[in-house]
């Protein structure tokens, strides 16, 4: 049995509304990816999230809201916050942000910490949704801890049909990456995870240069965003990256031309069965790539395969958010 799916109307909107007054769960898309969403001040809805998703409670979640305005009910929203609020929402950008005393969003939420995240969504359904409801809606991407992120309501449905209760449905989302994080509750902002949002363009808006923390070059310093340093977004077969030729068995997730791709035991990627062959983008279009990203991960996912080669993707704009996601991917964060 799984659960209901309703395609975005008013009338899902209302009904997804009242599943959440009551505590429910619901996967509802964004434009980054599809989210398993409870009521962040309800203790017990959020509890649910992180059993739904098997998912280690020391890992925080965003709170979405449905504007600047109301995210400050929250959190403190410094002037740079109010600077990157005005230039990036609603959309892929996910800001950590020192708590009110009095702040209203769920302990479970931000996992002991003094911070918490939060974002405007730009997706119309989820704009609806969090007003429709009335409260900050806590949401994780809607799949099992450590797979794939899903980009379409069947990715939901597949790994979560059961249970949760219902899903808003809105096709593919437009970005297929999660959201950019930004820490901005220490003296200097620095990205937690790279994403839909560049460093270049949140430097710019800035007017200083905003890098990304890489866990690996810090020694002794804790995690600052525990889920990262998990190896996540994983799919169940190895995944290979910067491949310049396919092996026996494997499957090939190209970017760019594949004319002179070639299989090692001979002969060319292109007579590679339909089933075994995927392109982030033809034309080398990095948007059109991040979008499609989890989703062909996911169909090239087949126990038949060997593994996953992966052509290269120049580390520039999006690409270095997708890089990002493939070596967690691979295991080689
Ligand atoms: O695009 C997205 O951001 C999607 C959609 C549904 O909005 N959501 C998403 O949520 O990717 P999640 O929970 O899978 O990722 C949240 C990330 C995690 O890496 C978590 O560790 C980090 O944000 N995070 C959350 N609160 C934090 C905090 N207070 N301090 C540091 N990192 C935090
Ligand atoms: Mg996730």
């Amino acid at each position: 049995m799984t659960c209901n799916i309703l395609a975005y109307s008013k009338d899902a909107v209302q009904r997804a509304a009242s599943v959440l007054k009551e505590g429910g769960l619901v996967a509802m898309p964004t434009e980054t990816v599809y989210g398993l969403a409870a009521d962040a001040t309800n203790d017990g809805a959020v509890a649910k999230i992180f059993e739904a998703k098997g998912r280690p409670q020391f890992n925080p979640l965003i709170s979405h809201v449905a504007s600047a305005a109301q995210a400050q009910d929250f959190v403190e929203m410094s002037d740079m916050a109010r600077e990157l609020a005005a230039q990036f929402w609603p959309g892929p950008l996910t800001m950590i942000l020192p708590r009110h005393a009095d702040c209203a969003l769920s302990e479970l939420t931000c996992a002991g910490l003094p911070t918490s995240a939060i974002r405007v969504p730009s997706s119309k359904a989820a704009l609806a949704l969090i007003k429709a409801a009335g409260v900050p809606l806590a949401a994780p991407s809607a799949n099992i801890s450590g797979t794939l992120s899903p980009t379409t309501p069947a990715h939901v449905a597949e790994s979560l049909g059961e249970k949760i209760d219902m899903i808003l449905a809105d096709g593919a989302c437009s970005v297929g990456l999660e959201s950019t994080v930004i820490d901005l509750s220490g003296d200097t902002p620095i990205i937690l995870r790279p994403g839909g949002i560049t460093a270049e363009q949140i430097s710019e808006a800035l007017g200083m240069n905003v890098t990304i923390h890489h866990p690996d070059e810090t020694d002794e310093s804790a995690p600052k965003s525990p889920g990262l340093l998990l190896k996540h977004y994983a799919p169940n077969i190895p995944v290979r990256l910067n491949a310049i030729d396919v092996a026996e068995g494997e499957a090939l997730l190209a970017f760019g031309s594949i004319k002179f791709m070639g299989l090692k035991q001979g002969g060319a990627a292109s007579s590679l069965p339909e089933s075994r062959i995927r392109n982030l983008s033809e034309n080398g279009d990095l948007h059109e790539a991040a979008a499609n990203l989890f989703r062909m991960m996911r169909e090239l996912d087949q126990p038949d395969h060997s593994g996953i080669a992966v052509m290269n993707i120049p580390d520039q704009e999006l690409g270095i958010a997708i890089n990002d996601r493939l070596r967690r991917a691979s295991g080689a964060v």
